[in-house]
């Protein structure tokens, strides 16, 4: 079957700052969105690689992916359930490997384990196990909760593009959590398997000062 993987990059990066969008700052050297496009246009299972970026970023976009071949640039929506939907909307897939441009690092190994998975489940998710203690509270700690049931969720996400679409309209306007809940809410099964810590996301300066430390600072 068709395999697409659509990696969104329509975000304005807040938490993190900077004069551009994070996807499209240099991470010692190379924009993250260009990072994360590389990871996944060489995996021999990934057909297509396909990219969702905001209004008005084509020129920014085309420069950071300048030479990789992503196919026509689809524009996305405000919230990162339209942005999911118009890329689907746009793409002819079987199988949609949902993924952030804001992950630059992405073993092919979890590639691998989530399209064996999504073979005979509706999608597959990589997750890892919680490390610190988790906690309800604001000023003051309001109750703890066990982290041995609880998981972190990543991307890519690995979904039959039909049943995904299919739970977004059930869901309506009320889908703005990841796609893994929304499967969830349509009574679909997700099947989890092990993620990588590669894979953290780059939300915060802290993010950005870590995966640049572990890239060699210099590194080009
Ligand atoms: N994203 C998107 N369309 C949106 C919002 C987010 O395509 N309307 C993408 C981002 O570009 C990013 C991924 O979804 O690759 C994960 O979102 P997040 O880390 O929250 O990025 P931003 O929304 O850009 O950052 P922030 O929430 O801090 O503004
Ligand atoms: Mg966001």
């Amino acid at each position: 079957s068709q395999v697409t993987a659509l990696i969104v990059a329509a975000g304005s990066g807040s938490r993190m700052g900077g004069d551009l969008p994070k996807q499209y700052r240099l991470l010692a050297g190379k924009p993250v969105l260009r990072r994360a496009v590389e990871a996944l246009i060489e995996h021999p299972r990934i057909d297509a690689v396909r990219v969702v970026i905001g209004i008005g970023q084509h020129s920014l976009a085309a420069d950071a992916l300048d030479g990789l071949k992503v196919g026509e640039l689809i524009v996305g929506g405000a919230e990162r359930a339209d942005s999911v939907r118009a890329g689907l909307e746009a793409i002819g897939a079987d199988i949609v490997l949902i993924h952030d441009a804001a992950r630059p690092f992405c073993p092919p190994e979890v590639i691998d384990r989530l399209l064996d998975a999504v073979g005979t489940a509706d999608g597959a998710v990589p997750v890892l196990p919680v490390a610190d203690t988790l906690a309800k509270g604001d000023q003051e700690l309001r109750g703890t909760v066990s982290r041995t049931q609880m998981l972190r969720v990543q991307t890519p996400q690995a979904y039959h593009a039909e049943d995904l679409l299919y739970a977004m309209d059930e869901a309506g306007k009320s889908a703005d959590t990841d796609e893994s809940t929304v499967l969830q809410n349509a009574g679909l099964r997700v099947a989890t398997v092990t993620g990588d810590e590669m894979l953290h996301k780059l939300t915060s300066a802290r993010d950005w000062e870590r995966a640049e430390m572990m890239l060699g600072g210099q590194m080009v």
